[in-house]
This record gives structure tokens, C-alpha cells and sequence, in this order.
């Protein structure tokens, strides 16, 4: 049976091609507002809402009587209140997995161009005022043989772990909610508590999903914490540190430099203190963003939504219970 589904933000073509042949699509791309009268007068009868970059609440769902499943194409699901959803027996997935490599790529090569200031160094030269030998204030740190601690040791954690062990021959400490024994072996991982991670990490690596729990947990206490010469990588969201704090501690010197892939506010404000700092280096949250990673990923938030509506299982639920207990 067709039904209706709701598609926010972004889908490539060929996967809204791939939806359309099963069921009437309707595309909201920038959405205003949630209050849009268009978008109410199509959420009241939408089976399923797939997309990037959008709100779920109670507010919404109770405008969406009919809806049986949010399909996220990303693998970070803050934006759904997932307690909210299970309780309505809604199903909810998101894209792990597929992204994993792409994102550690990135998170990697983040932290290098930070060590070694290949922004700034970029722009040294093509301004023209590489004119001579250069002094020791146009030089980076090593990254080789130093000592990464990650935090939030999931999949993304744990690639980014591979390549920290594997090509780049570091010591990788981590931190996480339960220990990863397979980390321990394949990466000669050390599991610390967060505190002592801090203390001795030269690349501190946030890389936590963003939950009541690990909202704003890196603060000033824990910049505090840090060597004078860490670096400081936040590849999970802008909410799980304190932006302001983290001004603070580069400003005075608590810490040596920071690499942001997310922010607080996205996009962020053009007057952000961060954005005029030359040892902070920045990205538009661009983690997943490879044409291959995005396609795949929106396939197969694709899958979840088709499977949902056909009455199977899809592939990559959120809440297992939500399934179970039907
Ligand atoms: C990107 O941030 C994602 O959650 O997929």
C-alpha cells in the first residue's frame, strides 16, 4: 500500500527515486518552521519521516497521528526524542556504520592539520609571505608516537583508534561506558577513568554521542585538566563541551590548540571567538560528508524507511524494544 512520507532536508535522487516508486514523497527542503501550515497539513496523515537535520518531539508527534517511522540519515540521533518515540511505539533508526571509516578519516586528519597548522600554513603561502627560511614559530608538534585518549570508544572511536595505533604508531588510551576488550587487543588500548585521560592525552579525542549525560561534560574543570600543550578534538557534537570554556582555556593558555568539527550553534556565528583563534582549526560538520558515505547512508535510511512501512524489521533500529514489544 502507498503511503505518505515526509522527506526533510536531504535525499540524493536516485534514493528519493528509489522511495517514490513505493510511496508518495513530499520534500521539505529548510524547513522554517515546524509551525509551516504545508508541512502540518502533511504531517497529519505521513506514515514515515526520513531526513537530516530536523527536530522530533511531543510537539510533533502530536500533530502526526499516523506516524510509524523517523528514519534518520545520520548516525548521531540527538535530534529525536527517542523516549518520546518508543513510548508512542514509533520506530526510529539512523545510518551506523556505514560512515564509520569516513569519519575517522576526517577526525584524523583534523588532529594533523591542527598539529602541524596546515590551514594557517596554507595560507602563509599562498599569500605570498613565504619569503625566506622559516623560524620555529611557523612549526607543528608530532603526532606520531604521541599519546591520543579517546573518548567515546564506539565504532568512529575505535577507527580512529586503528589508525592512531596502526599508522601513526601512538599509545591510545580511551574512555568509555563499558570496556571494548577487542580495542584492548587490536589496539593495545588502555581503558582510563576520564580524569586521568585528560591528564595524559596529548590529543584529547571527543567522539561521544550527545545525551543527557554527556551534554556539556567537557567544561572548564576538564580543560583544566589537560597538558599546557594538548590538543583538544571534538569530532560528537558542539553540546558535549562548553564552548565558552573552551575559548577561555585557549585564551589563556590552558591548552595548546583545538580542532572543531562541531559547534555549540551550527552554522555557527560569524563573530564566534573560536573563528578568529589561528591555532584553532575548523570544519562545517562535515564528518560523513563523502559523496560515496552520504549515498550509502541515505540508502540506507531508505532500507529502514521501506522496511518500516512494509511491516519488517529495518535493518538499523534505534530501540530494539520498540520492535519487540509490538
Ligand atoms: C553526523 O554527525 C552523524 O551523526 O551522522
Amino acid at each position: 500500500m502507498r503511503e505518505k512520507v515526509i522527506v526533510i532536508n536531504r535525499l540524493e535522487d536516485e534514493v528519493l527515486d528509489r522511495l517514490k516508486e513505493h510511496h508518495d514523497v513530499k520534500v521539505f527542503l529548510n524547513l522554517a518552521s515546524y509551525n509551516d501550515p504545508e508541512f502540518l497539513n502533511e504531517l497529519k496523515d505521513a506514515s514515515g519521516i526520513i531526513g537530516l537535520d530536523y527536530q522530533v518531539n511531543a510537539d510533533l508527534l502530536d500533530n502526526a497521528p499516523k506516524l510509524r517511522i523517523v528514519s534518520n540519515v545520520s548516525v548521531g540521533y540527538n535530534n529525536l526524542d527517542i523516549e518520546e518515540l518508543s513510548k508512542r511505539g514509533i520506530l526510529a533508526t539512523n545510518t551506523p556504520g556505514v560512515l564509520t571509516d569516513t569519519v575517522a578519516d576526517v577526525i584524523f586528519g583534523i588532529l594533523i592539520a591542527t598539529a602541524r597548522r596546515i590551514p594557517e600554513l596554507d595560507h602563509y603561502v599562498k599569500s605570498g609571505q613565504w619569503k625566506g627560511n622559516l623560524t620555529a614559530d611557523y612549526y607543528g608538534v608530532d603526532v606520531h608516537h604521541k599519546t591520543v585518549g579517546i573518548i567515546g570508544m564506539g565504532e568512529i572511536g575505535q577507527a580512529i583508534g586503528h589508525r592512531a595505533h596502526h599508522g601513526f604508531h601512538m599509545n591510545v588510551l580511551y574512555h568509555n561506558r563499558s570496556k571494548k576488550p577487542e580495542a584492548e587487543k587490536i589496539l593495545n588500548a588502555t581503558y582510563c577513568e576520564l580524569d586521568e585521560l585528560l591528564g595524559q592525552a596529548d590529543y584529547v579525542v571527543l567522539m561521544t554521542p550527545l545525551t543527557k549525560e554527556t551534554e556539556r561534560m567537557i567544561g572548564e574543570r576538564e580543560f583544566k585538566l589537560m597538558k599546557k600543550t594538548a590538543i583538544f578534538i571534538n569530532g560528537s557534537r558542539g553540546k558535549t563541551i562548553v564552548e565558552s570554556d573552551l575559548v577561555k582555556a585557549l585564551e589563556n593558555g590552558e591548552i595548546a590548540a583545538a580542532g572543531l568539527d562541531v559547534f555549540e550553534k551550527e552554522p555557527t556565528d560569524e563573530d564566534n571567538p573560536l573563528l578568529k583563534m589561528p591555532n584553532v582549526v575548523t570544519l562545517p560538520h562535515i564528518g560523513s560528508s563523502t559523496y560515496e558515505t552520504e549515498l550509502k547512508m541515505s540508502h540506507l535510511a531508505c532500507d529502514n524507511m521501506l522496511a518500516g512501512l512494509s511491516g519488517e524489521k529495518p535493518p538499523t533500529l534505534i530501540d530494539e524494544s520498540v520492535w519487540n514489544d509490538r
